[in-house]
């Protein structure tokens, strides 16, 4: 049975303009491009067709996706293929109403592979000038560490991505989260502080209360990816509220990956309800079955989240992204503007 107010609040999230803070871009690849981008590099694949591919996307936890997820990545060695990508995501974007994206990539699954940083950082760049006169969509890239590679591996990252720092606004940490705290990339984090580069991390997802502590007290981050994991501890919410500090959360990809087992149970009204500012993102659109749009679809139907709801996620997601202060109201304005004539 429908809920016209339930509906409303669907309608409402598929058009209300918003931003999108937790993309990895390399997890926007399709199976589709997979394959087009394997034949046209001659790369060879062990799955055998684009179903077979789609087939394994049965994921247990965080692990057993990032396997699929590096081996999908192995296609991309040209700098018109990152731009391919990334293209292919600014259209998704575009067509859900995502007016901003801050999007995550992984440098160090590429450079490993020989492809030089160069590559990645022009294709992407170039697809987010393209986002940008040809769609208005407005766009950033964050450089993300590798969590399950050494401290010594990220400073190398960081030295070579360097000399192109105009193209992205700052650095995150991602992969396998369980073993990997923060804490060991301290200095690193450090060292980015130190020039000017924003600053986010994963902690929370399948990690423990602790671990956001230290991205919050050791690295010193703006924001926290997923987060999730707050609810085990009070005194953290306690602080999450009170500081606004934003957790970008991702419900598909929780519920993919097993960190809720239905999304009827999945935290986020609850997180809201904390006065906490989190916001709603897609992480890993092409392996966890939507964009934008179906992750607020999906998680307004199953929570029963209002119009009032989706407006406060489309605000936080503003509030949360690194734009300018006069860019952040227009967009606040315009999302209100969508939300009273719903
Ligand atoms: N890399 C891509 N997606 C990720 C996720 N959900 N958690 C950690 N690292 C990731
Ligand atoms: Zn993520």
């Amino acid at each position: 049975m429908t809920n016209p107010a339930v509906e409303r609040a669907v309608a409402l999230a598929r058009a209300i303009p918003k931003a999108e803070l937790h993309i990895h871009i390399e997890g926007s690849l399709e199976p589709e491009l997979i394959f087009a981008l394997a034949q046209r590099n001659g790369v060879t694949l062990p799955y055998a067709s684009v179903e077979s591919l789609r087939a394994a996307y049965a994921f247990t936890d965080l692990q057993s996706f990032l396997d699929i997820y590096y081996a999908g990545a192995s296609v991309l060695l040209k700098a018109e293929d990152f731009h391919d990508m990334a293209w292919a995501y600014f259209l998704r974007a575009k067509a859900d109403n995502v007016v901003h994206a801050e999007i995550f990539f992984d440098p160090q699954t590429h450079t490993v592979r020989g492809v030089p940083m160069a590559t990645v950082v022009e294709g992407l760049s170039s697809a987010c000038r393209q986002a940008e006169t040809e769609l208005g969509v407005s766009s950033a890239l964050i450089l993300c560490f590798l969590r399950h590679l050494s401290e010594e591996d990220a400073f190398a990252t960081l030295e070579a991505a360097l000399p192109y720092r105009e193209h992205f606004i700052g650095v995150g940490l991602d992969s396998s989260e369980l073993g990997h705290p923060p804490e060991k990339f301290e200095r690193v984090f450090a060292r980015c502080r130190a020039l000017g580069l924003r600053l986010v991390a994963h902690a929370g997802e399948e990690g423990p209360p602790d671990y956001m502590w230290q991205a919050i007290d050791l690295l010193k981050v703006q924001r926290i990816d997923h987060g999730v994991a707050c609810l085990q501890d009070p005194l953290l919410v306690a602080e999450l509220a009170h500081t606004r500090l934003p957790l970008t959360v991702c419900p598909l990809s929780n519920l993919k990956l097993c960190v809720v087992r239905d999304l009827r149970e999945h935290p986020l009204k609850t997180m809201l309800d904390a006065g906490l500012c989190a916001t709603v993102n897609s992480d890993d659109p092409a392996y966890f079955g939507g964009y934008m749009n179906a992750n607020f679809e999906q998680t307004v139907q199953a929570l029963g989240l209002s119009c009032a709801d989706v407006l406060i996620l489309a605000h936080n997601s503003f509030e949360a992204s690194f734009v300018d202060a006069a860019q952040r109201q227009r967009w606040m304005a315009l999302a209100s503007r969508a939300a009273a004539t719903a």
